[in-house]
């Protein structure tokens, strides 16, 4: 049998310190360092399968069942080179393996969630990329080194490589070398956190993530202010929140970076809306439930969250989410009766590292 095949998922993951532009477009080197959580794989996933076998002419892609052109140089093309130049090295170093290194590969993904509408698709599908061809090479790599190859399919991706709280640091260098992502605390050491993901819309955005962000780069000022004065100050401070597990101080970051990155938005010329009425609704409901249980002598309760995209991701405690949801459903029962409960809000708690 000269065929050889893995199948593996990978899971979304949703920044509370947002990546928003690039220094390298080709290489994906972001413009700051972002910080997000991964969510567990039984909602969200992108499922991989990768083959390989000398009789395949050429490496072929197939996305949610329609096959998707490799182009020379594009984002997959390269992925697939990098990954087979990891397992050329493996074979120069273990001689008996398989020389599989210069078959051609096949790849099959599927998304059981809406693909190019703000939930993380471009995150959790080159992750998942990434992982299957190192399974399939059997490749010793670590999460981080496979995260500098996912990090060129798309910037996202680089952190879902690991579970839980996940830094993707932005580094210095021109080649992207100390440009990878890396692990701030396991799913386990905050288990009470969970994110309800709440579909306004699945329809496919109207300005991609890569082609929003280059429009911020060249024309926003006050993406200068973010990235020089604003994020590496939030970094610190939201990793001490995480390690502390003060959720007052990860809700408070979390929302107002959030309301940045769509500020830098409104500030790209020509602007971009990725929020709409129902996201700012619910909004002013999170901002409501808090203000309440601030005035009663509590913390904060939840975070919203918004990617590029309308559809908002609340961030909570478990004792908290009952409430959340309620209310949801009371103050948007449209959102709740247009599609099966189940489809509309999912329940996360932080997730496993990839292909667990
Ligand atoms: P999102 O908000 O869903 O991440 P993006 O605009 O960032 O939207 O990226 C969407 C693109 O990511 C898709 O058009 C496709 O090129 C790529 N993508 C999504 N899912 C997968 C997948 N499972 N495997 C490979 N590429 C994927
Ligand atoms: C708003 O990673 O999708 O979700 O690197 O061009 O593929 P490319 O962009 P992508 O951008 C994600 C933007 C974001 C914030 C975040 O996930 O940090
Ligand atoms: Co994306």
């Amino acid at each position: 049998m000269s065929t050889y095949q893995a199948t593996v998922s990978a899971p979304v993951n949703i920044a509370c310190i947002k990546y928003w532009g690039k220094r390298d477009t080709k290489l994906i080197l972001p413009t700051n360092s972002s910080l997000s959580v991964t969510l567990d794989q039984d909602h969200l996933r992108s499922t991989t399968s990768a083959r390989c076998d000398p009789g395949f002419e050429k490496d072929a892609l197939w996305l949610n069942g329609k096959e998707d052109e490799i182009k020379p140089g594009g984002r997959l093309a390269t992925c697939i080179t990098e990954m087979k130049k990891l397992r050329k090295e493996y074979e120069d170093q273990n001689p008996n393996e398989p020389k599989i290194s210069g078959y051609s590969v096949r790849i099959a993904s599927e998304n059981n969630f809406p693909t190019a509408a703000g939930l993380a698709s471009s995150a959790s599908g080159f992750a998942a990329l990434v992982y299957a061809l190192a399974t399939l090479y059997k490749l010793p790599s670590s999460p981080s080194q496979l995260s500098l190859i996912a990090r060129q399919g798309s910037g996202s991706a680089c952190r879902s490589l690991f579970g839980g709280f996940v830094a993707w640091e932005m580094g210095t260098s021109v080649t992207g070398t100390d440009s990878f992502a890396v692990q701030v605390a396991p799913a386990e050491h905050w288990s009470d956190m969970h994110a309800l993901i709440c579909v306004v819309s699945d329809a496919k955005k109207g300005t991609s993530s890569t082609s929003g962000m280059q429009r911020t780069v060249e024309t926003s000022e006050l993406l200068q202010w973010r990235i020089k004065e604003v994020v590496p100050k939030r970094m610190k401070e939201m990793q001490k929140a995480i390690l502390d597990k003060d959720f007052d101080t990860f809700a408070t970051i979390t929302m107002r970076d959030s309301n940045q990155f769509h500020a830098v938005a409104l500030d790209t010329d020509p602007p971009i809306f990725y929020m709409n009425d129902t996201s700012r609704a619910i909004v002013a409901m999170v901002t409501e439930l808090n203000r309440v249980s601030v005035e009663n002598g509590g913390g904060l309760k939840a975070a919203y969250t918004y990617d590029a995209g309308p559809n908002a991701v609340i961030y909570a405690r478990e004792k908290d989410m009952k409430e959340i949801v309620n209310m949801v459903c009371h103050y948007f029962p449209l959102l709740a009766s247009t599609q099966p409960y189940e489809d509309r809000f999912k329940l996360f708690s932080a997730g496993e590292k990839v292909g667990e």
